[in-house]
């Protein structure tokens, strides 16, 4: 069987949060179980891009509505992923430092035309096309009703809907330059006046999919103004859990972070990186490190962050270092806090892969207070090098954490996001810190769950048997 993956996004090409870890793990996971996994993404003008070689193996011209656009098809000439990979090359369009932009309605577009015209020169379609949110969200409409694509009809496509918060609206003005289609079914696009991608998607592809099953659940009642058309077609939806690349993220052989370390070794190995991030952020290596990575947006609940810090800092008995981008005002006012907690605070403004393996290692606790989580994949990075997450008890974060109140429980959660809620759940893990041996004990089980891709990298496959 071969699955074919549209994405904007792939580890270790570009990343911007987790859709990237995902759709760079999947495939090989697939591949290693007897199916054929390939993706194809844009090619952006990133580091990735400019530290390899690449081929043409495709030229063409696509028509964004009466603009006639050249576009190339590449694959990368040396060094091979773990799964076959194709760029789109679109260099008026695509071709960015960064992966989104202001004009994203018409590189997406141009982006999702030029895969179906080039796949129109294929031998053999594949058997699955998979597209993974909004910004491949018009390839499961134009498979179904543009006349040009009609020799598609027939192949199977899947919709997983990463997070639901980002629709890729834009206007009906902009109709035009969706390649021609049975207007009377314009309304497939349509979704509150507006030409809503990711809804349009949720119509039309053959299943849709949320990447953990309290998220689709949750979906039903709070998408972002998409909740009836998510009850109206639950049948054909389900959540699956996200997976991790434990090849990527594994203590024992990391290149990034200062000591390796397995299970037997983990006191000594986390603690010496703990050292290094304390020496490095100037931080109190006695205390307990808490430690939070990810976009500053309302979605993680970063808004709270300056009260929360603040607040939890105040007794002097604990570390925080923050590793993060995202909105300004936030940014500016966690910048700001440094002068006041020099010796217990720090926070990296900015994106650092390298770092951000460095603090899963080393802190002794991740905190993710998320109002809206799909999956999060965070928390089982954590778990995996034996880092305790306290998170709120949302979407994946409900489906991978236990509390330690409850039997087998080896996190802190908490039901709401608010400043108290937040404080309280630190002020429980500094608590348990307090307890070193069973910190040290926790610390130890967490690294024994398994959260590798295998397990749902299965579901995905027994959902392309039931519609292939
Ligand atoms: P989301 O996709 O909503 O951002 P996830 O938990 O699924 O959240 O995935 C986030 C991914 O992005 C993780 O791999 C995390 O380590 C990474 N990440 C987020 N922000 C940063 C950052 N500032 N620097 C390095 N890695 C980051
Ligand atoms: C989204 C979600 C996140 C999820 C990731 C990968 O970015 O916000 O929760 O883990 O996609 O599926």
């Amino acid at each position: 069987m071969t699955i074919t993956h549209i994405s904007a996004e792939c580890y270790p090409v570009a990343k911007v949060g987790g859709l990237a870890d995902v759709v760079g793990a999947l495939p090989k996971y697939q591949n290693s179980a007897s199916i054929s996994s390939q993706v194809i993404m844009p090619f952006y003008d990133n580091k990735f891009t400019k530290e390899n070689v690449f081929s043409s193996i495709f030229s063409s011209e696509i028509l964004l509505g009466n603009t006639p656009i050249e576009f190339n098809v590449l694959v990368l000439k040396e060094k091979p992923l773990d799964f076959d990979i194709f760029f789109i090359d679109i260099p008026e369009l695509l071709f960015k430092e960064y992966v989104y932009s202001f004009d994203d309605t018409e590189r997406f577009l141009a982006f999702q035309i030029a895969v179906l015209d080039w796949m129109l020169s294929w031998e053999k379609h594949p058997d699955i096309i998979h597209c993974h949110d909004h910004h491949t969200g018009l390839i499961p409409f134009m498979l179904q009703e543009s006349y040009k694509y009609e020799t598609f009809r027939k192949i199977p496509n899947i919709l997983t809907i990463h997070n639901a918060q980002y629709q890729g609206w834009f206007s009906h003005s902009k109709v035009g330059l969706i390649p021609p289609f049975n207007f009377d079914h314009v309304g497939l696009l349509d979704w509150g006046g507006t030409i809503n991608p990711l809804a349009a998607a949720i119509k039309c592809a053959w299943r849709v999919t949320t990447v953990s099953p309290s998220y689709m659940e949750e979906l039903k009642a709070a998408a972002n103004g998409l909740e009836s058309l998510l009850s109206a077609e639950s049948g054909k939806c389900s959540g699956i859990l996200n997976g991790i690349d434990t090849d990527v993220w594994n203590p024992e052989t990391d290149h990034y972070i200062i000591k390796n370390y397995s299970i037997k070794t983990v006191n000594a190995g986390a603690e010496a990186n703990k050292k290094h991030l304390c020496d490095t952020f100037n931080l109190d290596f006695n205390k307990p490190l808490f430690a939070f990575i990810g976009r500053l947006v309302d979605e993680k609940g970063s808004d709270l962050f300056p009260e929360v810090f603040k607040l939890a800092l105040q007794n002097n008995n604990l570390n925080i270092l923050l590793l993060g981008s995202g909105n300004p005002f936030v940014e500016e006012e966690l910048k700001n806090l440094k002068n006041d907690y020099i010796g217990t605070y720090d926070a990296f403004i900015g994106y650092d892969e390298k770092l951000s393996h460095i603090i899963y290692s080393g802190a002794d606790f991740l905190l993710m207070p998320s109002r809206v989580e799909p999956c999060g994949l965070n928390q089982m990075y954590a778990l995996r090098y034996g880092t305790i997450p306290i998170v709120r008890s949302i979407g994946g974060l409900k489906d991978t954490v236990i509390d330690i109140s409850e039997t087998n429980g080896f996190g802190i959660c908490h039901e709401n996001v608010t400043v108290l809620e937040i404080v309280n759940a630190i002020n429980r893990g500094i608590i348990l810190y307090e307890n070193q041996p069973e910190y040290k004990k926790i610390r130890t089980s967490i690294m024994n769950i398994d959260h590798s891709w295998h397990v749902s990298a299965k579901e995905y496959i027994n959902l392309y048997n039931s519609i292939n």
